[in-house]
């Protein structure tokens, strides 16, 4: 049962399914890479207690602000960090927090900056053309709009807002500059494209522009790898998307790091030495419940995939001959202190 959120005015998508994606564990350590308002966080600590801790992330200053106070019951078994999750290998050994059970992405925006936090992410109100998770990032949405050349805001649009009609919108914007609101922006669309069907013509733009102000793409490439040397063994990954750009990397990266050979098809014999470090959880994407749909339409788009950490030929090596490969196989890496220690070990001298 998805529960409405508290404090935050944020409503955590696909929470049941997360959790389980997890494998939540008494005692267990996890790191929630986009705290947001602190919602899956927050079950997360429920399902983990007694002895579960929680290294929560997130670029919004607000939001560590607002899932302090909705986190506060659970006192010193939660870490707030206030950075960008680009950065996770390097939080993780400042705080000395790894290996750990799970680490979850849940990425995008939230309700509370969709809704009126004047940050300019909706066209839904007026506002300045900011759009950064991170306000004290430099370059803002305004910057972009309106310094760009034609051809490369074009591009923008068109890489990551998937419209087709990006040249279009690109000359009217380039005609009507200074575009200094989301209301003006969305209204300078509307003029270049007209209005068809349900969704805003400025929807596609609006994407575009949050993801090239904050570099979405290139930041989550960077963080799913990380995530993986920070994960113990049989340890969990989790992501929720919310756009196709986002997914495509996810299940591409998922899918690179479970197959032995990352050859080109064509390649006779594998000449890569591709080792494996995840095992695909969920074959099929998981999907919110029309349940979940109608309660919390923001959900609608919502994706979710996960993965295992596995132990591999190099791992085994790291551990060392006396742990023994198949023993170690065998057993949950959080178990093995030994083991623990030397991946440790190797990780720092990295
Ligand atoms: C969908 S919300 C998370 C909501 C949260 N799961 C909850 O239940 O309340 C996404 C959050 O990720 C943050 N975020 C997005 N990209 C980030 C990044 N690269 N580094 C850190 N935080 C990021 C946003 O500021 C936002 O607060």
């Amino acid at each position: 049962m998805v529960k409405k959120g508290l404090k935050s005015g944020h409503t955590p998508v696909l929470l049941a399914e997360t959790l389980k994606a997890l494998g939540v564990q008494p005692g267990g350590r996890y790191i929630d890479c986009t705290i947001g308002g602190g919602g899956h966080a927050g079950a997360i600590l429920q399902q983990s207690s007694p002895g579960g801790q929680l290294l929560g992330i997130d670029a919004d200053p607000n939001a560590i602000e607002i899932a302090r106070e909705r986190l506060q019951p659970y006192g010193g078994s939660v870490l707030l960090v206030n950075d960008n999750f680009v950065n996770l290998q390097s939080i993780c050994i400042k705080y000395d927090f790894f290996p750990v059970h799970g680490i979850l992405f849940d990425l995008g925006l939230s309700s509370l900056q969709l809704n009126g936090s004047g940050r300019g992410f909706s066209f839904q109100h007026d506002a300045p053309l900011d759009m950064r998770f991170n306000p004290g990032q430099k370059i803002t949405a305004a910057d972009i709009v309106n310094t760009t050349p034609e051809t490369r805001l074009a591009h923008i649009i068109r890489t990551y807002g998937e419209e087709l009609q990006s040249q279009r919108i690109a000359r009217i914007i380039v005609r009507e500059r200074p575009v200094k609101t989301t209301l003006q922006l969305a209204g300078v669309i509307e003029k270049a494209i007209g209005r068809r069907g349900r969704i805003h013509p400025a929807t596609r733009t609006f994407q575009a522009l949050r993801i090239a102000v904050n570099h979405e793409l290139e930041n989550l490439e960077m963080a799913l790898r990380q995530a993986v040397d920070v994960l113990g063994y049989e340890g969990r990954l989790v992501v929720i998307t919310y756009h196709s750009l986002e997914d495509r990397i996810v299940k591409q990266f998922m899918q690179k790091e479970s197959r032995t050979c990352i050859c080109p098809p064509e390649t006779p014999v594998c000449v890569c030495g591709h080792v494996p470090a995840l095992r695909i959880i969920n074959k099929k994407v998981i999907r919110p419940t029309p349940v979940e749909t109608g309660l919390n339409p923001r959900s609608r788009s919502a994706k979710l995939r996960a993965a295992e950490r596995i132990l591999n030929r190099d791992d085994a090596e790291l551990a060392g001959a006396d742990e023994g490969v198949i023993d170690v196989t065998r057993s949950p890496g959080w178990r093995r202190p030994v083991l623990l220690k030397k991946i440790r070990m190797a990780f720092l001298a990295a």
